[in-house]
């Protein structure tokens, strides 16, 4: 096992923690979130009693595998606790996320939850946003266009970079939802806050990866161990 799985498999185990008999729980996607789902689904299968709503196919597919019952969001209703992954999280707990191309749905289950927590190694920590390319979930029709105006949108907003339509194995990457995702190489992003509040304004724009004040901790694997992050 490599030290980043056995950093994952740890703060996955600091997540269980949290878990308690009864809880509907969303859950995140991506490697991370793997690891919690597999750590969840052991506990599950020992007689752990709880419900969940999935925010891709991919976690539907290994949580309905691992024996978790798996629920819609529309029926469970709010949701006790999700646990996500991230790509980037900086002091104040703002994420960028969408790595995986799953950022819509991870938005709406993070916002049905009364509790919302993430999980990443230390690696994942950042002074500011912005390295990792911004994931934005495009409708299709028209989406150069949108392109262009996320572009202007981001250089109004202080940054600038490539903003491209990622790549799937055969055309353009298609989310859960049908939708695209532009990545966008920004380096920088000056006020995340703004820079969320105009996106929003575009109309070709489902939603973007920019998480700002949602989630409520971080669980974070280093050497030292889990620590907190609140
Ligand atoms: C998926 C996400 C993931 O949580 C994010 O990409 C982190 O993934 P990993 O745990 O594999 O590094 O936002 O849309």
């Amino acid at each position: 096992m490599s030290n980043g799985d056995d950093l994952k498999r740890q703060v996955a185990d600091a997540a269980l923690g949290l878990v308690e008999p009864g809880m509907k729980l969303g859950l995140g996607t991506g490697s991370t979130a793997a690891a919690f789902i597999a750590a969840l689904g052991a506990r599950v299968r020992q007689g752990l009693d709880v419900e969940c709503v999935a925010t891709s196919s991919a976690t539907e597919a290994q949580a309905k595998a691992a024996g978790i019952p798996i629920a819609t969001l529309n029926s469970a209703g709010e949701l006790d606790l999700t646990v996500d992954g991230a790509d980037e999280i900086d002091a104040s707990l703002s994420l960028i996320k969408g790595g995986g191309g799953a950022l819509l749905r991870e938005k709406i289950v993070a916002m049905a939850s009364q509790r919302f927590v993430v999980i990443a190694d230390e690696s994942k920590l950042v002074d500011g946003l912005g390295a990792f390319p911004l994931p934005i979930e495009v409708e299709p029709f028209g989406a150069q266009s949108t392109l262009r105006m996320i572009g202007m949108v981001g250089r109004e907003a202080g940054c600038d970079g490539e903003v491209k339509l990622r790549e799937g194995a055969d055309g353009p990457f298609r989310t859960d939802g049908g939708h695209y995702i532009a990545d966008c190489a920004f380096g920088a992003i000056p006020d995340a806050a703004l820079l969320g509040d105009m996106l929003t304004m575009i109309p070709g724009v489902i939603e973007h990866g920019l998480f700002i004040d949602m989630a409520d901790a971080a669980l974070i694997a280093g050497a030292e161990g889990v620590r907190v992050l609140e």
